[in-house]
């Protein structure tokens, strides 16, 4: 095996690898006092997002502290509505605002000059595949149209998506011009992120869990599809890993219904269940973001049944969510030691 051997894309082709490779969602962010200093220096959250070294560093930082088998690129789901003109604004303590979308906004969105807004995102790829370790996988990502089109509706985040699910009974054409848009457009942003050097992508799909069985089928797995549909007409090697957090039993058609690669697992999918979706192919997950700011036996446990119950198929080892600022990175240190040191079978 050489130096640039990506091991994630490994997984990513179906292959079972001992120990398994390891990334962790929102590995660059605010449990680490080296990001806190780039964040503070930037300014703005999308200042950072849309500055090329600023993004680079703060995206290599968790790969030289912890040598994790993928970089991800480090962006925003939300420069999308941001590049569609919303005035997204991230502002301590309140998480993200923008201008909220009504049916007449979006008659008017135009898929005009989103892709020239991102050029700093791109930019920020390509340095990133130039100064990466050859063996680390890049990543690029986007959110999923229905989590997008969350934020877009309500104007911030919300704990049940009320708004969104609202509009989308009260207002059901409106809703799928807005679904089939970010769906274009995001299959058009990840070609873009492909061509510019990142190995594989994920697609967020955070809020999937608020819906029901029928509305999730056509909010989240149809434009889903048709996006790895886009994608894969125009870059066939394309690599996709699909996460639908808190969808549970939908799970299962998931990976056929979207056409993913691989789908990311949260923290809630039953390991017995975990195991026969990883029949299908592989997945990646799913540890509680908790244990890793536990500690100690919770994690070294959570990490101990995650590997027992699908170390011997093909994982991508991952949190079931993203990293919270409260985690201690000794713990992330430790999490790292314990998936790479056991299951050498
Ligand atoms: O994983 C990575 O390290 C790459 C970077 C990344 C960020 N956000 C950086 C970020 C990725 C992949 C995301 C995805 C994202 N953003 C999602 C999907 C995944 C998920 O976590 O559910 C969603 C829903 C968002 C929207 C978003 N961005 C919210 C709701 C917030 C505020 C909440 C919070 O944690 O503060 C953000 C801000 C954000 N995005 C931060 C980071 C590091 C923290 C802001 C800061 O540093 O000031």
């Amino acid at each position: 095996m050489t130096e640039h051997h990506r091991r994630i894309m490994d997984v990513l082709n179906g292959k079972t690898l001992t120990p398994p490779p390891i990334w962790l969602m929102r590995q660059a962010g605010r449990y680490l006092p080296e990001y806190r200093e780039v964040r503070a220096k930037a300014g703005s959250f999308l200042d950072l997002c849309y500055t090329p070294e600023f993004a680079v560093e703060v995206t290599l930082q968790p790969i030289r502290r912890y040598g994790f088998d993928a970089a991800i690129l480090f962006s925003d789901i939300l420069v999308i509505p941001d590049a569609l003109g919303r005035n997204v604004t991230f502002t301590e303590g309140h998480g993200p605002q923008m201008t909220p979308i009504d049916a007449e906004g979006i008659a008017n969105l135009t898929r005009e000059n989103v892709l020239s807004h991102l050029q700093p995102v791109f930019e920020t790829v390509r340095r990133l595949r130039q100064e990466l370790p050859g063996g680390t996988t890049l990543l690029g990502f986007c959110g999923a149209p229905w989590t997008v089109a969350t934020y877009m509706i309500a104007g911030h985040g919300t704990p049940d998506q009320a708004p969104a699910r609202l509009f989308a009974y009260r207002y059901p054409e409106a809703f799928d011009r807005l679904l089939a848009i970010l769906a274009e457009i995001s299959a058009d942003y990840l070609v873009e992120q492909i061509d510019a050097g990142a190995d594989a992508v994920q697609i967020f799909d955070s809020w999937a869990g608020v819906l029901g069985e029928e509305e999730f089928a056509r909010y989240c797995v149809a434009p889903v599809q048709r996006m790895i549909a886009s994608v894969r007409s125009r870059r066939p090697q394309a690599r996709i890993i699909a996460f639908a957090k808190g969808a549970g039993y939908l799970l299962k058609d998931y990976r056929q219904g979207t056409g993913a690669d691989a789908i990311g697992l949260d923290w809630s999918v039953p390991l017995g269940f975990a195991a026969e979706l990883q029949k299908d192919g592989p997945v990646q997950g799913n540890l509680d973001p908790m244990r890793v700011v536990a500690g100690g036996a919770a994690l070294d446990e959570g990490i101990d049944r995650i590997m027992n119950a699908l170390g011997q198929g093909p994982l991508i080892f991952n949190l079931g969510h993203g990293i919270t600022p409260q985690a201690d990175p000794e713990h992330v240190t430790a999490l790292v030691k314990r998936v790479r040191g056991t299951s050498h079978g």
